[in-house]
C-alpha cells in the first residue's frame, strides 16, 4: 500500500487530512512532527480507527540537521519495507510565530519552519516519490497582498530568501509577525510553481499543488494568541463576520478533506502547477498573487535557498536541477 508522508498530520487540518488519507483513499501514513510523545498516540488511534498503517517520523523542519535525519530515517524506512513506497509528500506543517526568533542554524522561525525544512524535505526525498506522486503545500490566502486575508494579517513583503533568513538582524527592525507568516507562505507557492517547472524539465510524472485552506478555525494555529481571540474565533458569530468581511472561510473537516483530496484524488493528476483554495464548503482552483507567477523572483528564493540549507553536491536531486 503507498503511504503518505504528512508534515504536522497529527493536529489541525493535517489531523482531518490524515483521517480522511485513512478512512477514503486506505492510505497508510507518516506522520512527521517535533514531538515523538505528540505524534505516536494520534498514529495508535489512526491505526485502530481506520486499520491503515501508521508509522511516526521526528521532524522540526526548523532545524535543518533534523530534516536531513529525518529524510535518511524515511529512505531507511523505504529501504527496508516498513514503508513500501511514497505517494505524496504534504508540506503542511506551519506556524504563525509572535515575536523574532531564530532557529538553531540562525535563520528567523517563521521562514525557517514553513518554507527551508520543506524546500530541503522535498530536495533529500524526491526521488524517492512514487513516478505518479505528488507533492501539496499548504500555502495560504494570505500571500497575496490583494487579498483581505493578506492585508488583514500582514501583507506579503520581497520573497528574498537572504532578507527572510537574517530578518531583525544587524540592528534592524523587523518586519512584523503577519508579514513574516504571509511571505513564508508566498515563498511556498512560488517554491510549489518552481517544483513544478523543474519536474516538467525532467520528464517526471509528479504532479505539484499548493493550497489555501481558508480562515480555519479550531486548530492549533492561534496557539499564541489571547484565549479570549481563539475562543471567539470559533463561534458561528465571528465566522459570519469573518465571510463577511470577505476572509477565505474554511472549517477543519472540508479544509483537511479538501488537503486530502489534492494529495489522493486521481481528478487533481493533471493539475500540477496549480492554487486550490477552499473557501465555505467549496474547493475550486484559483489565481494565486501576481508576484506568484514570477519566475524569476521563484527560481532567485530556489537558488538562494539551497544555499541557505548548504545543499551538498551528493543531496542536489537530479530530477531538481
Ligand atoms: N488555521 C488557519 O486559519 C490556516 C489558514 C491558512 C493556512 N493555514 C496553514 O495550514 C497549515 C496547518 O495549520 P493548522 O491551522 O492546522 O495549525 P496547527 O493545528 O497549529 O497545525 C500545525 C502543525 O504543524 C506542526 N508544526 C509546527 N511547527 C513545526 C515544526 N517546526 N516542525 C514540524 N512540525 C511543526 C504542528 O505540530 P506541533 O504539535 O509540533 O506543534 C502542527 O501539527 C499550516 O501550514 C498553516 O500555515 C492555516
Amino acid at each position: 500500500m503507498p503511504t503518505i508522508l504528512i508534515t504536522g498530520g497529527h493536529g489541525g487540518i493535517g489531523l482531518e487530512c490524515s483521517k480522511h488519507l485513512a478512512a477514503h483513499y486506505s492510505a497508510n501514513l507518516l506522520l512527521a512532527g517535533r514531538s515523538l510523545e505528540r505524534l505516536e498516540p494520534v498514529a495508535l488511534e489512526l491505526a485502530r480507527t481506520y486499520g491503515v498503517k501508521v508509522t511516526t517520523l521526528e521532524l522540526d523542519t526548523s532545524s535543518l540537521a533534523s530534516v536531513r535525519a529525518a529524510a535518511a530515517r524515511c529512505h531507511a524506512l523505504l529501504n527496508d519495507g516498513t514503508i513500501d513506497s511514497l505517494q505524496a509528500i504534504l508540506c503542511n506543517a506551519g506556524a504563525r510565530i509572535l515575536g523574532v526568533n531564530y532557529s538553531v542554524d540562525g535563520y528567523e522561525e517563521t521562514f525557517a519552519t514553513n518554507h527551508l525544512g520543506h524546500f530541503l524535505l522535498l530536495e533529500l526525498l524526491i526521488d524517492r516519490l512514487a513516478k505518479n506522486g505528488r507533492v501539496v503545500f499548504t500555502a495560504s490566502g494570505t500571500h497575496d497582498p490583494e487579498t483581505v486575508d493578506g492585508k488583514l494579517v500582514g501583507e506579503a513583503v520581497e520573497p528574498d530568501a537572504m532578507m527572510l533568513a537574517n530578518d531583525g538582524k544587524d540592528g534592524r527592525k523587523p518586519i512584523s509577525a503577519g508579514k513574516r507568516y504571509s511571505t513564508s507562505k508566498l515563498c511556498n507557492v512560488l517554491t510549489a510553481y518552481e517544483l513544478d517547472r523543474r519536474l516538467r524539465r525532467s520528464g517526471s510524472a509528479i504532479t505539484t499543488l499548493a493550497f489555501d485552506p481558508g480562515s480555519t478555525p479550531g486548530t492549533g494555529f492561534l496557539r499564541a494568541m489571547p484565549a479570549p481571540l481563539r475562543w471567539l474565533s470559533k463561534t458561528a458569530f465571528f465566522y459570519r463576520f469573518q465571510k463577511r468581511l470577505g476572509i477565505t472561510m474554511g472549517t477543519i473537516g472540508f479544509s483537511g478533506a479538501s488537503l486530502a483530496r489534492l494529495a489522493a484524488d486521481p481528478a487533481f493528476a493533471e493539475s500540477s502547477g496549480k492554487y486550490f483554495q477552499s473557501n465555505d464548503g467549496r474547493m475550486i482552483e484559483k489565481q494565486s498573487s501576481a508576484v506568484s507567477y514570477d519566475e524569476a523572483r521563484a527560481l532567485k528564493l530556489w537558488n538562494d535557498s539551497k544555499r541557505l540549507v548548504h545543499l551538498r553536491p551528493d543531496e542536489d536531486c537530479t530530477l531538481l536541477r
